[in-house]
C-alpha cells in the first residue's frame, strides 16, 4: 500500500525521492506527489493521479530544487484517486507538508471541530486532518512544530506512519509511527526515511526501525532524537541493514514477478537451511525446540492469514493434521477478528504473512493473544510487525519480495509448514522414523525439481498465449492440490484480470459444471500421488461436455494426458510436497497469460502488496 520516502541533507533530494518511489512502487499506488523546501526557502507540493512517471512529467518544468523534501505514493482508502487527494497535503498556512500510511479513524470528529475554527480542506482524505490540526496546536498553544506534533498525536486515533517537513525549520523532517512502519536510514550528515527499506539500501546499511508510538526528530547533521508520545526520550538503536541492492531489483528478467518464480530453487533451499537435517533424518527448528512444552500442549492449532498465504495455510492444515493427529482450524484474519471466535488457553494460532504487516492478520493475532493462545508467526519481514508480536516462530528467509503476485513467498510457506509438521510430529511421536527420513530425504530434491519445471518455460509462454480470449477459468484439484486450485485461480485474476475460479474437483458437479462449454478452460491439478483416479473421472466429465482442458500431470502421465488438450509434466513426489511443485506452471501460466494480454504484471491495478489497513 502507500510509500514514504524522506530527506534531508545536502544533496538534491528530488532524485533521490523520485528513485525511492519508483522502489516503492511494487506496494501498490494510484497516485503519486513529492513536498520540497526549494532553494528559494518555498514549500512547493506537486502532486498527480497516476503513476511516478506522471510525477515526473508534472515537475519536469517546476523547481525542484532543495535538500529537504518528503513523497508518497498513495493507494486510495479515504477519497477517490486523484490530484487533490493525493499526498502531501499542506496546512493551512501553507509553512508545513504531511505524508502519511494508515488511517485516522476519528478524522471526521476532528475535521468537524477544526472547521468550525474556520480551517478549509483541499481533499476528502482522513490525512489533511492531521496536519491541519498540527499547525492549530501550534497557532493556539503558540508553540513549535516539535512541541505540537506529540501533542496532535496524542488527539489521534487510528494508525500512521508519517513525515512532516516546516518551511520554518528547513533542514529537519519529524516522523512518527503507530501500526505502520518506518524506517530511518542513517547517512554521514543526513538522513533518509522510508516505509520500508528499499529506498534507503542504495544510499546507507545503518538504519534506525521506529517503534510503535515513536516520534523522530530528525535534522541535518545533527545525532537522531527519538521520543514516545509523551515526549519522554528514547534510544535509536542503529541496525545494520539485512539487504542488498540486487535483492531489489530485477536482475536482467523483464518482471520482479518472474525473477522470484525463477528464483525459488534458491529460496526453497534458503528456508530450509539449517533446519532440514537428511542425514539425521531430522528437523531441528529453533522456534519449536525453544518452544517444546507450550507447543506439545496445544489441543488444536488455529492458523490466520489472508491472500495467497491464507492458501499455503490450508495445505499446513492438511500436513500438519496429517502428520501430527492435532485438529488444525485455517481462518481468513479479516473474518476471525471479528466473530467472537472460541479461541482456548491450549491453543496455538499461527499467523503466516509475507510482509508480517497485514492489518487483519495483525489484529487477528492481538485477539488471540488477549485470550491467552500462544502465537506462532512465519512471516518472511525480518522485525516486521508480525514477527515482533508472536511468541515465537520461523523466517522464511527467502529476501523481499516485491511482484505483487506472491510466488516464492507461496512454496516457501508451504515449505516452512512441512517442516513445523515434521519436528512437531517428530516430538510427539507420531511420525515414523521411515516417513521421517522420506520426506526429509525429499524435500532436498524439490528446489531440483523445480528447477525442471523452470524449464518448461517457453512452452508454457506459447501455450498461455491460445488462452487469452478466455473470459472465466476453472481450476480444480483435490486433496493436496485443491489449495493450489485457489492459488492458481488466484494468481491468474490479480494479475491478468480473467475471472477465476478455484474449486475442489469433486464439487464441480455442485455448479460450476454449468459454466463448462467449449469455450471454457479448465485447469487440473492431476499428480500421479493423491487422488488420481478420482481426478480422472472429474476430467472425463469435463470432457464429455466439450470443455478445454489443461492439465497439471506427473511426469509419464498417459491416462489425463490423453484427454487433455495441453498436459504440463511435473516430476513425482511425496503426494503433500506436491503443492510446492504443482504451483510453479500455474505461476508461469498466470504470467504469461498476463504478459500476452499486455497487463501490467508487476503492479497490477487496484492490488496492493502490503496490506496495511483492514
Ligand atoms: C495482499 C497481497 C497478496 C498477499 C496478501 C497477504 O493481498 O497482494 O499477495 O498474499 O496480501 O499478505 P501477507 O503479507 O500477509 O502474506
Amino acid at each position: 500500500m502507500c510509500g514514504i520516502v524522506g530527506y534531508v541533507g545536502s544533496r538534491q533530494a528530488y532524485p533521490i525521492l523520485i528513485k525511492g518511489l519508483k522502489r516503492l512502487e511494487y506496494r501498490g499506488y494510484d497516485s503519486a506527489g513529492v513536498a520540497l523546501i526549494n532553494e528559494g526557502g518555498d514549500l512547493v507540493v506537486y502532486k498527480t493521479k497516476g503513476k511516478v512517471s506522471n510525477l515526473e512529467a508534472v515537475c519536469k518544468d517546476k523547481d525542484i530544487s532543495g535538500s529537504t523534501g518528503i513523497a508518497h505514493t498513495r493507494w486510495a482508502t479515504h477519497g477517490e484517486p486523484s490530484d487533490v487527494n493525493a499526498h502531501p497535503h499542506y496546512s493551512e498556512n501553507r509553512n508545513l507538508a504531511l505524508i502519511h500510511n494508515g488511517i485516522i479513524e476519528n478524522y471526521l470528529s476532528l475535521k468537524e471541530e477544526l472547521l468550525k475554527l474556520g480551517y478549509h480542506f483541499q481533499s476528502q482524505t482522513d490525512t489533511e486532518v492531521v496536519i491541519q490540526l498540527i499547525q492549530y496546536i501550534m497557532d493556539s498553544h503558540s508553540i513549535s512544530l516539535e512541541e505540537a506534533v506529540p501533542l496532535a498525536l496524542r488527539n489521534v486515533v487510528g494508525a500512521y506512519a508519517l513525515v512532516v517537513i516546516d518551511k520554518n525549520n528547513p533542514e529537519s523532517m519529524i516522523a512518527a509511527r503507530k501500526g505502520s512502519p518506518l524506517v530511518i536510514g542513517v547517512g554521514n550528515e543526513e538522513y533518509f526515511v522510508g516505509s520500508d527499506a528499499t529506498p534507503i539500501v542504495e544510499f546507507t546499511n545503518k538504519v534506525v526501525y521506529l517503534e510503535e508510538e515513536q516520534i523522530a526528530f530528525i535534522k541535518k547533521g545533527e545525532p537522531l532524537r527519538i521520543t514516545d508520545l509523551k515526549s519522554v526520550k528514547q534510544t535509536a538503536v542503529v541496525k545494520e541493514l539485512e539487504l542488498s541492492l540486487s535483492e531489489i531489483e530485477k536482475g536482467g528478467y523483464p518482471h520482479f514477478m518472474l525473477k522470484e518464480i525463477f528464483e525459488q530453487p534458491r529460496t526453497l533451499k534458503a528456508s530450509m537451511k539449517g533446519r532440514l537435517h537428511p542425514e539425521l533424518s531430522g528437523v531441528k527448528l529453533s522456534g519449536i525446540i525453544d518452544n517444546r512444552e507450550r507447543l506439545l500442549k496445544a489441543k488444536r492449532f488455529i492458523i490466520c492469514a489472508c491472500g495467497t498465504s491464507w492458501h499455503a495455510g490450508l495445505i499446513g492444515k492438511y500436513i500438519i493434521e496429517e502428520l501430527t493427529r492435532i485438529p488444525v482450524e485455517v481462518e481468513y484474519s479479516s473474518e476471525f477478528r471479528y466473530r467472537k471466535p472460541v479461541i482456548l488457553k491450549d491453543d496455538v494460532v499461527i499467523a503466516i504473512s509475507q510482509s508480517g504487516e497485514t492489518a487483519d492478520t495483525l489484529a487477528a493475532i492481538q485477539l488471540a493473544k488477549e485470550a491467552g493462545a500462544f502465537l506462532f508467526g512465519i512471516c518472511n519481514v525480518v522485525g516486521s510487525s508480525i514477527a515482533r508480536a508472536t511468541d515465537t516462530g520461523c523466517y522464511t528467509h527467502i529476501g523481499p519480495e516485491i511482484g505483487v503476485a506472491s510466488t516464492k513467498a507461496f512454496t516457501a510457506q508451504v515449505t516452512t509448514l512441512t517442516l513445523i509438521a515434521i519436528s512437531i510430529a517428530e516430538e510427539l511421536g507420531t511420525i515414523s522414523e521411515e516417513r521421517k527420513k522420506t520426506l526429509t530425504a525429499e524435500l532436498q530434491t524439490i528446489p531440483d525439481k523445480i528447477e525442471k519445471i523452470l524449464e518448461h518455460d517457453e512452452q508454457i509462454a506459447s501455450l498461455a498465449k491460445t488462452f487469452t480470449y478466455a473470459r472465466n477459468f476453472l481450476y480444480l484439484g483435490r486433496g493436496y492440490n485443491y489449495p493450489v486450485a485457489l492459488e492458481g485461480a488466484l494468481k491468474l485474476k490479480e494479475i491478468s484480470y480473467i475471472h477465476a475460479e478455484g474449486y475442489p474437483a469433486a464439487e464441480m458437479k455442485h455448479g460450476p459444471i454449468a459454466l463448462i462449454d467449449d469455450e471454457m478452460p479448465t485447469v487440473v491439478i492431476a499428480p500421479k500421488r493423491g487422488h488420481y483416479d478420482k481426478i480422472l473421472s472429474n476430467v472425463q466429465e469435463i470432457k464429455a461436455r466439450k470443455g478445454r482442458i489443461i492439465s497439471i500431470v506427473t511426469e509419464g502421465d498417459t491416462d489425463i494426458k490423453k484427454i487433455s488438450d495441453f498436459a504440463l509434466e511435473i516430476p513425482d513426489t511425496e503426494e503433500c510436497l506436491t503443492p510446492i511443485l504443482s504451483v510453479i506452471p500455474l505461476q508461469l501460466l498466470a504470467y504469461h497469460i498476463a504478459i500476452a494480454k499486455g497487463r501490467d504484471v508487476d503492479q497490477p491495478r487496484n492490488l496492493a502488496k502490503s496490506v496495511t489497513v483492514e
